[in-house]
């Protein structure tokens, strides 16, 4: 069975083939760069309007198969900016009507969770999920991959981000964030941790406050990096202990930073627990964690009909029935 996913929850659209053994044949992409600001929802949707037909006959070139010859068509149902998914969305229904074949929704946040696991030897980890629009840390218990702690507001990639516009420093901010906090030293910065829950949008305030009294900039960055990153590695250590699982994966675009993964490796080290994270261009949106949840849930549980395929702005993650993951340990 081979299945062709698209993926288009955000600013990024990807398309990725993958066959039922696992292999990724081919992974593409394209983001959209908004020129000032942030995403707009629209442009967005126009984007992945303008692309995915390109990108579908790229990842048939480059997995050197013809339309004929895939089995499946995937699509990421949410959650995500209501354009972006609706234009993704019609995009999966022409192609499965046009090629005849099955078509298949699935969520984008299970999606990074079982590419993390195809693209490293976890088996039953804690994810930690964050990128700029998703913090979640979230473990398969009874069924279902549970959500046992996320942001109240903010996600912490939007939160490094917006913090990166309101200072000048570009869009996106995190990778810049990264680079100035390396000389910084530690200001008080607000830590919020409620329950298992976070919330970064006081913290993200506080760092701006902090600029614009003047305060120095590498140590603001040090320092909301210390802070964010402390509450993320905090509620994950508590599901670890909670759960008893002994592995932690790290996915999502805000992986690439290596004081968050040295951060969450000290802890996994801590309980005796194996670290993994995928490979980076699994990390961030692909087509390929589409294709390869496609492949888990159909084989589980069979395609959509084409009138179920509506798509679901905030479709949570422990909604899904997660059939296959027992499966796959037999
Ligand atoms: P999702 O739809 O899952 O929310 P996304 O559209 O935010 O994903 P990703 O590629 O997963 O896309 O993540 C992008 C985010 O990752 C941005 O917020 C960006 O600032 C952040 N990021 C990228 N590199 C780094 C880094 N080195 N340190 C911290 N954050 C980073
Ligand atoms: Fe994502």
């Amino acid at each position: 069975m081979i299945c062709l996913g698209i993926e288009g929850t955000a600013e990024k659209t990807g398309v990725g083939v993958v066959d039922s053994d696992g292999n990724i044949l081919s992974l593409v992409g394209k983001q959209l760069f908004p020129e000032k600001g942030g995403i707009h929802p629209r442009e967005a949707a126009e984007h992945h309007a303008k692309w995915i037909p390109k990108l579908i006959s790229d990842a048939c070139d480059e997995a050197k198969l013809g339309l004929d010859e895939i089995d499946l068509v995937s699509f990421s149902k949410g959650p995500g900016l209501g354009p972006g998914l609706r234009t993704t969305a019609t995009a999966a229904r022409s192609l499965s009507l046009s090629i005849n074949k099955p078509i298949i929704g699935v969520n984008h946040c299970i999606g990074h969770i079982e590419i993390g696991k195809l693209d490293t030897s976890a088996n039953d980890p804690v994810s930690l999920y964050v990128s700029g629009g998703n913090s979640q840390i979230i473990a398969y218990e009874y069924g279902r991959y549970r959500v046992f702690g996320e942001t109240l507001d903010i996600a912490i990639g939007n939160a490094l981000d917006q913090f990166g516009r309101e200072t000048g420093l570009g869009h996106p901010g995190g990778p810049v964030v990264e680079k100035l906090a390396k000389n910084g030293s530690y200001i008080d910065l607000p830590y919020t941790v409620k329950g298992m829950d976070l919330s970064f949008s006081g913290l993200m305030s506080a760092a701006i406050r902090k600029y614009k009294e003047g305060i120095d900039i590498e140590d603001i960055c040090y320092s909301f990096q210390e802070t964010a990153f402390s509450m993320l590695v905090e509620v994950t250590e508590r599901a670890l202990s909670h759960t008893k699982k002994d592995e932690v994966l790290l996915c999502g675009g805000v992986a690439a930073n290596k004081r968050l993964r040295e951060m969450l490796d000290g802890m996994a080290e801590d309980h005796f627990a194996k670290f993994y994270m995928p490979k980076m261009e699994y990390c961030g949106d692909n087509g390929a964690m589409i294709a390869w949840l496609g492949i888990l849930m159909n084989n589980s549980y069979g395609p959509d009909k084409i009138d179920e395929t509506r798509v679901i702005q905030r479709f949570r993650t422990d909604e899904v029935d997660a059939t296959w993951v027992k499966q796959s340990k037999s």
